[in-house]
């Protein structure tokens, strides 16, 4: 070996050594918890609104939200964490006012259990519960599970699964 090609594997072997350490330091920083993937967009007076009129209608006798689920519920309803990512807010108020909601949303369920008419609420109400569900958003690393879920609740059989989009449900029409 010459005297130049001795440096040469020298400096290349300083190189691999530095690039490895680096790595093994960085090992693990991009994967450390990602946090909770749900939040509101709302200003904090209409959460504080709405959050009130989804307890006081009892909303969350069937559904879930922020992760918590009220210890009666039975109801198979799907979760609304992150439902403003799937439906846009004329999409909920339409369905909020509906006399009929399940001939937007067909229902698998028996009657009692179905999503019920809040077409008598007062209009400034069915607004504010629109603009509040469209404001839950989720992060868009956790969209596809968000989408899994509601698919699960609404049709009863399993996700069609990943990799195979020709099989994924077009939530577009649905909007
Ligand atoms: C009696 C149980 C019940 C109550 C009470 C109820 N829901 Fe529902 N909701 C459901 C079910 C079940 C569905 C799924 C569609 C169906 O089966 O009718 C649903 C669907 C929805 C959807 C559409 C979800 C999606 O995947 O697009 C939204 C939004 C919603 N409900 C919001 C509400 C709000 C807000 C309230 C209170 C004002 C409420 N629900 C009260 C059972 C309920």
């Amino acid at each position: 070996m010459k005297k130049g090609e001795r440096w040469l594997f020298a400096a290349i072997g300083v190189l691999v050594v530095v690039g490895v350490a680096r790595g093994v330091m960085n090992y693990g920083k991009d994967r450390g918890d990602p946090g909770i993937p749900f939040y509101s967009t709302a200003p904090k007076n209409v959460q504080r609104q709405a959050s009130d009129l989804y307890r006081d209608l009892g909303c969350r006798d069937c559904h879930s939200l922020w992760g918590t689920r009220n210890i009666m519920q039975f109801v198979p309803a799907p979760s609304l964490d992150g439902i403003g990512s799937l439906r846009s807010e004329e999409w909920l108020y339409r369905y909020f006012s509906a006399e009929n909601p399940q001939a937007i949303l067909p229902s698998r369920l028996k009657k009692k259990y179905r999503m019920p008419s809040y077409a008598y609420l007062p209009e400034a109400k069915r607004r504010l519960l629109a603009r509040y569900f469209a404001s839950l958003k989720v992060k868009d690393w956790y969209l596809d599970e968000v989408r899994k879920a509601e698919y699960e609740k609404l049709t009863g059989k399993p996700w069609p699964g990943h990799g195979r989009p020709a099989d994924k449900p077009s939530t577009g029409d649905r909007r």
